[in-house]
């Protein structure tokens, strides 16, 4: 696999892509400002609207609706470029703990018609998908956080992804989701870590068959993030102390 082949189709970033009309307005989506630090940022939510827009996907997937804004920014992308039946299915247990708003934010948008949104933990509803035979093109990973949780979905991600389709984590800045990420690169030849210009994000390119060895194992380790994490962490403890 030649770098240049890791770049998306039309060879371009995904971030140089024209934001197109049909752009969600992020400051338009309704998130408690107390909460701002939950959905995914206004430049990661544009960031993938041109990604999804260039990817032209037939179905997508997401783990964590949350407050939908990543919902939001999927569907329209794939919606601008995607004529025919699309569908995003979308997950998320606890969204009456979020009163609702990733659905009522999606709906509000006029996008719910293009989403099934299952109201269930992961390890449950990608399962379910699987038996259903169903089939997507982007995977965004964006629920639990800890290093079981990503891995889990990961895994049932790759199952129903077609491909030439991609997932993308959330949190990079996480040690948890950093050695999934590690766990990629180290153990799944079939996909690529396509370079993208955004810190909290990491992007894999599903490139073909999982054709490992039954007895595959290299460890995966890393010590990359532990700086940032703990940082992180601590931030957040801070903030949550003082009931900011
Ligand atoms: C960080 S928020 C997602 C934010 C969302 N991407 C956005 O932009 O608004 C994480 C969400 O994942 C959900 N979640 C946590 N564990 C989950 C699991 N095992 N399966 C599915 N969703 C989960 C939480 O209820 C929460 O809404």
């Amino acid at each position: 696999m030649k770098p240049s082949d890791a770049l998306l189709p039309g060879g371009q970033s995904p971030g140089t892509v024209e934001a197109a009309a049909s752009m969600p307005d992020y400051g338009a989506l309704e998130i408690p400002a107390r909460d701002q630090g939950t959905a995914v940022s206004r430049a990661e939510a544009e960031f993938m609207y041109a990604l999804v827009a260039r990817l032209k996907p037939k179905a997508t997937l997401e783990v964590g609706m949350g407050y939908g804004a990543s919902a939001a920014f999927i569907i329209s992308a794939a919606r601008a470029t995607q004529y025919t039946q699309y569908t995003h299915f979308a997950m998320d247990p606890m969204q009456s703990d979020y009163h609702d708003l990733g659905l009522r934010n999606v709906a509000k948008l006029g996008l719910d018609g293009f989403m099934r949104f299952m109201p269930e933990y992961s390890h449950v509803a990608l399962p379910k998908l699987c038996v259903e035979g169903v089939k997507v093109d982007f995977a965004f990973i964006d629920g639990g956080h800890r290093f079981d949780d990503i891995f889990l979905d990961f895994y049932y991600a790759e199952l129903l992804l077609n491909e030439g389709g991609h997932i993308l984590l959330h949190d990079a800045w996480m040690r948890s989701t950093q050695t999934v990420a590690s766990w990629v690169r180290k153990n799944k030849a079939n996909f690529e870590q396509v370079p993208i210009p955004m810190k909290n994000l990491i992007l894999f390119r599903k490139r073909g068959v999982d054709d490992r060895a039954w007895n595959h194992f290299r460890g995966f380790g890393t010590w990359k993030s532990l700086a940032s994490h703990s940082w992180n962490t601590l931030k957040r403890r801070l903030r949550a102390a003082s009931g900011r």
